[in-house]
């Protein structure tokens, strides 16, 4: 199993997702409560009440302007965690605090720093596609019950699609093309690129793009561990010309794929899954083609990975996986997010044996 990462950010959830009602999520085992101000500023507090312990988002907890009011006996606590309002008292007791994480709203995402004291100068890194006029996005959630390790392998190994997801999203060339992987040790940044010169194009994009025929198809990975992944994804008719040395690429279509791969606990992951496309922006029959189609996509890898945490879960220790050709990627993000989680591991994190 992938061990966990500590002293990184992760996503929590969507921008959207966060408002005036009090939404619970779990981050890393920690329990996280995130709500909105009245002034619009996202907050993310520790989701157990100090006295009791009782869940902050679960009703009848609520808001009391920027407060949140403990739904069992009334704790009342400030946007920094600090205890306003402790029933039947005027004393407040020292500890009453919850902890409160370092929070970041970008590209539609709200991000929460998991770790020990202040992120310095570490950001999220960035997907700008998700909120830049120049896209449609169609995005969602989908939680999966299964270690992240799964759901990192599975986007570092998009071979699976020829068969995982014959078609939708994948033809004969994905499993027959080799790819190239590159890493990036200090920026913790594994890629994966699988350039297609002449390919079937699968009815993902021959539906939302209209081209008829074969296609160029390339595909970009880019895996900043160990939260965001990246695809950038070309697709052209297959005798397009190819991009211009500055970069613009006007005979293509282009659809970023975005994913925050966020670990619940050490065996639920919340797999964020979005698509960002530079045509047909204002198309709704493409939005929900491609919402639809998707959406069947992940969950097809969702159904996949239940099944094999559940399959791993009955192996005997030590037992032995075969890695090919395909799995480099896989294997370097393995590497990557080991490194991650070593460093991570603080003696909070690890309290020392008794
Ligand atoms: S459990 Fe929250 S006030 Fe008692
Ligand atoms: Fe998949």
């Amino acid at each position: 199993m992938t061990a966990l990462a500590r002293n990184q950010w992760y996503i929590a959830a969507y921008g959207r997702e966060v408002g005036r009602e009090l939404l619970g999520r779990t981050v890393l085992g920690e329990p996280i409560l995130l709500y909105r101000t009245e002034a619009g500023q996202p907050v993310a507090l520790s989701e157990r009440c100090v006295h009791r312990r009782f869940p902050l988002s679960q009703a009848p907890s609520r808001l009391d302007g920027d407060r949140v009011v403990c739904g069992y006996h009334g704790f009342a606590y400030g946007t920094d965690g600090g205890c306003l309002f402790v029933p039947g008292q005027q004393r407040i007791p020292r500890t009453a605090r919850l902890k409160s994480y370092p929070v970041v709203e970008q590209d539609s995402f709200v991000w929460v720093w998991i770790g020990d004291g202040e992120p310095g100068a570490a950001l999220p890194p960035r997907a700008p596609w998700m909120d830049s006029p120049g896209y449609t996005v169609v995005s969602g959630m989908e939680p999966i019950d299964g270690n992240y390790g799964l759901l990192v392998d599975n986007l570092m190994d998009l071979s699976h699609e020829t068969y995982l997801h014959g078609g939708y999203i994948g033809t004969p060339e994905v499993a027959q093309t080799p790819i190239a992987t590159e890493v990036d040790d200090n920026a913790g940044i594994v890629y994966v690129s699988r350039h297609m010169d002449d390919a079937q194009c699968p009815p993902f994009y021959a539906k939302s793009t209209g081209i008829k025929g074969r296609i160029s198809r390339w595909q970009d990975i880019e895996y900043h561990a160990p939260c965001l992944y990246l695809l950038h994804s070309r697709i052209a008719p297959v005798d397009a010309p190819g991009p211009n040395p500055d970069g613009s690429d006007p005979h293509a279509f282009h659809v970023e794929v975005v994913y925050g791969i966020t670990p619940a606990t050490e065996k639920t992951t919340y797999d964020f899954w979005a698509v960002a496309r530079d045509f047909a922006l204002d198309d709704q029959n493409v939005t929900e083609f491609l919402r639809g189609n998707n959406h069947t996509v992940v969950m097809q890898d969702v159904v996949a990975l239940n099944v094999l945490q559940t399959a791993l879960d009955t192996e005997p220790a030590g037992y032995q996986e075969l890695s090919i050709n395909i799995d480099t990627g896989g294997l370097a993000a393995r590497r990557t997010l080991a490194r991650l989680a070593q460093q991570g591991a603080t003696p909070q994190a690890q309290p020392a044996a008794r």
